[in-house]
């Protein structure tokens, strides 16, 4: 993870680069650092925590030119010695990635009497770039990196180089852009708030920054002409719009964005390549992290159901080193939000190897992932800020259930409807307010657990990784029916239940698993789409009753309440639901 930004150009260099800094604050938060070039002389200010602490210390930065970064840490604890830039020799670095062989690198330079000033992995870079400078800068960071295996986009500044930036990239995002000076940062947005054309870099390639030009080279330093990206960023709403936190204002924007992410694939000619990939398929693998495996679980269950094409769903850490079986004519779908999420890459990297057509479903175009995909499907949640994924999940769910659909289609079945789903999720997510009473009750318990059953299974992952990851509460989502094969003998007066049942087929059997729980004394929250359901059995306070909806798109209406529960948790811990503890927006390290 961790944010890179730099920039040269005649205004001062510190503004912009903490203003880079902010935005790209997502991809990591435990420390922060900048390094100017002041009459050729480095400048380097470090503080551990967020980029507001850092912002007076760098404010008297003098220097048009310098490099900064916000980090999440891997190798060695968050603290200002381990922030980024390093410097050795003059040289100044940020990194984003990972170095593999940092270890033994990092012997090698100690046994020529160099000394080290960190734990980190990144630091062997500035040392690696200053025993290569002769006077050339970008040939050194072409021969300092040629010995760095793992992943890495990195900036340099260097004194005796003059007024320039070098930077490299592999495997992890790095933009470059010009106009009115010359910028790079991890993202297309952070790039395009100081630059008129940006450029993305690919694997393998390096880039020179001066004041008045952005130059790309390939691997053997040969400059390379690209057409600039053709972006919109106009709905990359960045304000809290009224409401307290990201988290909170984003899963207001949760019915817009399942309205923007529902296509009809068959009816637009734009969607010609995903048809044809359609229709020649038979079986499909999902791969993905976190919310968007969640997002999986639910699709996998939904084009079974609809469409009767066998899907299988692995987390994208697990595929990628299982040496998945691919058969001939397997679709992979790569589920991300962002991206950039380095198993999800490296899972769609090797099914494309191994022959599988990938298909994409990001939100954010010329990201890493849509490089790798044959074909791709963008989802229109807008930026997502807060850590936790929200709209974006309901988006993902909702391009999901469009390749259902059609898919469906393709094989003489029929789909319901997807065209009342953003209004029933505004319905839903206007009766979710209420889950505030619960979150009382919740912030006392010791642990929680969420069962649902069919589809209804998704919701119960989705809404234990909420809590989990912005209450800081130990949860877990089960299915309904497997609780009694173990996990129910950690459930009791202290463990509260929340039972998911948008699937009214299987209402009976989830109320079955509802009844064991209560007869062992835990207290059970149930949120259904079925109207009466839990009436008589449990108190009315504790049902939240949500709009009908077909069971096969219920998640889309079931999550939202449940996101509402762990952000009001949050909420009432004191907790900043939108900067988890340990948690980066972006893992582009493995
Ligand atoms: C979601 O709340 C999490 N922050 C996390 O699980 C996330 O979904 C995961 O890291 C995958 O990210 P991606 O969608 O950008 O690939």
């Amino acid at each position: 993870m961790c944010g890179i930004v730099g920039y040269v150009g005649r205004k001062r260099a510190a503004p912009i680069l903490l203003e880079g800094l902010k935005k790209l604050e997502y991809r990591g938060y435990d420390s922060a650092g900048i390094a100017t070039l002041d009459e050729g002389k480095l400048h380097v200010v470090k503080r551990k925590g967020r980029v507001e602490e850092l912002v007076s210390a760098a404010e008297n930065l003098e220097g048009n030119i310098g490099i900064a970064h916000t980090r999440w840490a891997t190798h060695g604890a968050p603290s200002e010695r381990n922030a980024h830039p390093h410097s050795y020799g003059g040289v100044a670095v940020v990194h984003n990635g990972i170095i593999e062989n940092a270890g033994e690198l990092r012997a090698e330079c100690e046994a020529r009497g160099e000394t080290f000033s960190s734990e980190t992995d990144s630091e062997v870079i500035a040392h690696l770039i200053a025993a290569a400078f002769r006077g050339e800068l970008l040939a050194a960071v072409r021969e300092g990196t040629a010995r760095l295996k793992g992943s890495y986009a990195i900036a340099v500044l260097c004194e005796g180089a003059g007024n320039v930036i070098a930077a490299a990239k592999r495997g992890s995002p790095l933009l470059v852009g010009k106009g009115g000076g010359s910028v790079l940062a991890s993202d297309l947005p952070a790039a395009a708030a100081f630059a008129e054309k940006v450029y993305a870099l690919k694997d393998g390639e390096f880039a020179l920054l001066t004041e008045d030009d952005v130059r790309l080279f390939g691997g053997e330093l040969k400059e390379i002409v690209r057409d600039p990206l053709k972006f919109d960023l106009k709905e990359e709403g960045a304000g809290k719009n009224g409401f307290s936190h990201y988290m909170r204002k984003e899963m207001a924007e949760i019915p817009v964005s399942i309205a923007n992410s529902i296509v009809d694939l068959k009816a637009q000619s734009r969607f010609l390549a995903i048809n044809i990939v359609l229709c020649q398929t038979y079986y499909i693998q999902i791969v993905a992290c976190g919310t968007a495996y969640h997002s999986g679980v639910a699709a996998k269950a939904a084009i079974e159901a609809l469409a009767r094409v066998p899907v299988e769903v692995s987390v994208a850490s697990e595929y990628r080193y299982r040496d998945p079986i691919v058969p001939k004519g397997t679709l992979v779908i790569a589920v991300s939000q962002s991206g950039e999420t380095a198993d999800t890459i490296a899972a769609a990297k090797l099914a494309k190897e191994k022959g599988a057509t990938v298909l994409a479903v990001t939100n954010v175009a010329y990201s890493s992932l849509t490089e790798v995909a044959d074909v791709c499907l963008l989802t229109h949640a807008g930026r997502e800020i807060a850590v936790a994924a929200t709209k974006s999940f309901m988006a993902q769910l909702a391009a999901l259930y469009s390749i259902a659909s059609a898919l469906a289609d393709i094989k003489g079945r029929s789909a319901p409807s997807l065209v009342s789903l953003p209004a029933l999720a505004e319905d839903a997510l206007a009766r979710s307010e209420r889950v505030k009473g619960w979150a009382q009750a919740i912030a006392r318990s010791k642990s929680v657990y969420f069962i649902g059953r069919g589809f209804d299974y998704a919701a119960a992952l989705e809404g234990s990784l909420k809590l989990k990851e912005v209450s800081y509460l130990p949860s877990e989502g089960y299915p309904a029916g497997e609780l009694k094969h173990g996990t129910l003998a950690l459930v009791g007066e202290h463990s509260p239940v929340i039972a998911i049942i948008g699937d009214e087929k299987v209402a009976d059997k989830t109320m079955n698993a509802v009844f064991e729980v209560l007869s062992r004394g835990a207290r059970v929250f149930l949120v259904t789409t079925v109207e009466g359901l839990g009436e008589g059995t449990l108190p009315k306070e504790d049902i939240l009753t949500l709009p009908a909806c077909e069971g096969v798109y219920s998640p889309l209406l079931t999550v939202i309440p449940l996101q509402m529960l762990a952000y009001e948790t949050a909420v009432l811990f004191g907790l900043d639901p939108d900067k988890p503890r340990n948690l980066a927006k972006s893992v582009t390290v493995e």
